[in-house]
């Protein structure tokens, strides 16, 4: 008999992680490290490094923390894209050599869509509106004819490339998020009534889709003439964040659903998660944000999508294993209930 929990590998960016389901697809806390860079952003190659070296000692680590052996896992799961190549082909050998030794399926899923599934589990949502929020994407989703369709995204760099880029200008290290929600809530506590006047950006909003590297020039010109750090980081959210909840509240009255979900890292944000309660209040709708460890990238969601997938018969051959930098949310045929 092969072990009951499906074990997943997530390795699309800063990110490797491995996370576990049980039989009925619950999940476990993930066992994860994130490569910070010194300085500059993100090395793919760097990355992928990080992730051969740290890969050994983190799945014992899971395994320890869940006090199971080998024989416990029945399948394994991984990111197979998007992302970048030479970490998700990291994840992908990871994953083709556990299953080959354990003797048990590979099924490489579908990064967004577990951000999706995982948010869906986790928050008892129906059919929502999904607006994912991460350093390498901005979606706004929702299902229809069997797939989850993107009805808006970013045209340029993901919010949260944006928010971590804007902060290493000021010398703030990798993630920039959530220095920047803490720079920017400190100061509205010190300002409280403050305006945006003399702290306008540009509007990020494109029809249904978002360009956020506009706004993070202008935010560095604010501080060029002399505004303070907290009072730009308070604008940057403000700004940035309503663009994303204008475009999600105009999917909710085009498909005429009433759940808005969240998922991706910024979704960690608690300003972001407040405008999106506001906005979802005001028009009779819900919203709901997964836990965060479940918000950013961990090895539980692709664990849980690999189950779900596994569940509706569908594996993967090592022919078909190959990794797709650019897979996009649309390709994935949904064959489960939504
Ligand atoms: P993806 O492959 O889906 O693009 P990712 O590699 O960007 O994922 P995530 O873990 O989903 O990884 O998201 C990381 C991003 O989330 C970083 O840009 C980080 O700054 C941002 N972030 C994390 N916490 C917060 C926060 N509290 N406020 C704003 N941004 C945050
Ligand atoms: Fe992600």
């Amino acid at each position: 008999m092969t072990g009951a929990w499906t074990l997943g590998i997530e390795s699309t960016a800063h990110t490797l992680s491995f996370g576990l389901v049980d039989s009925k697809g619950t999940p476990t806390p993930a066992s994860s490290s994130t490569v910070r860079p010194d300085e500059g952003g993100i090395h793919p190659r760097q990355a992928a490094d990080h992730h051969k070296d740290a890969a050994a000692l983190l799945f014992d680590q899971l395994l320890k923390q869940n006090q199971l052996i080998h024989s416990d896992i029945g399948a394994v799961a991984y990111s197979q894209g998007p992302g970048l190549g030479p970490c998700l082909r990291v994840g992908a050998a990871i994953a083709r050599g556990l299953s080959s030794r354990l003797e048990v399926p590979l099924i490489g899923v579908n990064h967004c869509v577990a951000h999706i599934e995982i948010g869906r589990q986790q928050c008892g949502c129906q059919d929502p509106i999904l607006l994912y929020v991460s350093g390498g994407n901005t979606q706004v989703i929702a299902h229809l004819d069997g797939r989850y369709r993107v009805l808006g995204e970013t045209l340029d760099i993901g919010i949260g490339n944006m928010l971590d880029k804007f902060a290493r200008g000021q010398g703030i290290p990798f993630p920039g998020g959530p220095v920047i929600e803490k720079l920017a809530s400190q100061w509205l506590a010190e300002n409280t009534g403050a305006s945006l006047d003399g702290l306008e950006l540009p509007f990020a909003v494109r029809g249904m889709d978002l360009a956020f590297s506009g706004v993070m020039t202008a935010a560095q010109r604010l501080l060029d003439n002399g505004a303070e750090l907290g009072a730009v980081c308070w604008s940057l959210q403000e700004h940035a964040f309503a663009a994303c909840v204008e475009i999600a509240e105009r999917a909710l009255a085009h498909t005429g659903k009433n759940e808005l979900l969240l998922g991706g890292g910024v979704a960690c944000n608690n300003r972001l998660r407040e405008m999106c309660t506001l906005m979802s209040e005001e028009r009779g709708a819900t919203s709901h944000a997964p836990p965060r460890m479940f918000c950013i990238d961990n090895g539980s969601m692709i664990a849980l999508l690999g189950h779900i997938e596994l569940n509706h018969g569908r594996t993967t051959t090592y022919e078909q294993s190959a990794v797709d930098q650019y897979l996009r949310t649309d390709q994935t045929p949904v064959t489960w209930a939504v």
